[in-house]
């Protein structure tokens, strides 16, 4: 129980699978919780049960919504690189001391064939990179950090895949598709034999709702950038960190009282 003599509600940073299927398990459970989103896309797929969406305003727009609206407990399931919201739910938490539950897929560091990767720090490696091994390029990043790719792929018929119509301007010469996961691997075989795909930029996302177009590569022997993770905001063993939906739920829910 709360100390305002209800139960705790758990608020679920989402926009990935695994928020939706956790907040289904909150709701199978019966537990009070309210799911966030950032409200970036233009159709986001929708949690079961309570949805406020839109940014708080930082660590202090956080710290007071959680505290307007009673939360007890945050469960940060968003995705690998969504690192300010990571940050600032962590800090927010830390400073109500609110207990704090990380739920996220594993990235792909122990995946078939991640050796033969080219691992880089972050968008502009991974726009070189990609540059010098292949000609014909498939970017799967997000739209956010196209802009890093525009000069250095700006004479490649470079194969885009967003959720949304990016906002930048593309060279004439770039096909952009709008989609989103899950991708089948056939799907994948036949996107990139229709585009002559020989390097796939993508980030560590992890996971197997995108991990298809990996394996599509590898039968082509496209060559594969890959973005890694930064670190976490906090020290090792400081926040327990779960890949499966229902363990963070449990672990979460005892947390929380
Ligand atoms: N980055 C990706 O590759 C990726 C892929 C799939 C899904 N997503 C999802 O898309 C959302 C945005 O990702 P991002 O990389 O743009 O985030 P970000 O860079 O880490 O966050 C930027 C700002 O967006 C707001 N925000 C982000 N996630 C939020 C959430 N769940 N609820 C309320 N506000 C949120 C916060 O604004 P304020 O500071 O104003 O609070 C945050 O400071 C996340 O929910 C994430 O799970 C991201």
């Amino acid at each position: 129980m709360s100390e305002r003599g209800e139960r705790a509600t758990v608020l679920v940073l989402g926009g990935t699978s695994e928020a939706r299927e956790a907040a289904r398990l909150l709701d199978e459970a019966g537990r009070p919780f309210l799911s966030s989103l950032a409200g970036r896309v233009a159709r986001p797929r929708l949690p079961v049960g309570p949805v406020r969406i839109g940014g708080f305003g930082g660590v202090e727009g956080l710290r007071s919504f959680l505290r307007a609206r009673g939360i007890t407990a945050i469960l940060d399931a968003t995705h690998p690189f969504a690192e300010q919201i990571t940050r600032n739910g962590y800090a927010a938490a830390r400073a109500e001391d609110l207990p704090y539950v990380r739920l996220a897929r594993p990235g792909w560091s122990d995946a078939p064939g991640a050796e033969t990767w080219r691992w880089v720090a972050d968008h502009d490696e991974a726009a070189d990179a990609a540059a010098g091994l292949g000609r014909r390029p498939m970017l799967t990043i997000g739209r956010r950090h196209l802009g890093h790719f525009l000069g250095p792929l700006a004479d490649r018929p470079a194969l885009v895949r967003v959720v949304d119509e990016p906002d930048h301007v593309v060279p004439s010469g770039w096909t952009v598709l709008a989609s989103r996961g899950p991708y089948t691997l056939d799907g994948e075989r036949a996107l990139m034999r229709e585009h002559g795909i020989d390097v796939v930029v993508t980030k560590d996302s992890g996971g197997s709702y995108t991990w298809a177009k990996l394996e599509a590569a590898a039968e082509r022997d496209a060559a594969v950038v890959i973005v890694r993770r930064t670190p976490p905001p906090w020290g090792a063993g400081e926040v327990a960190e779960y890949a499966d939906p229902a363990v963070a739920v449990a672990a979460i829910t005892a947390l929380s009282g």
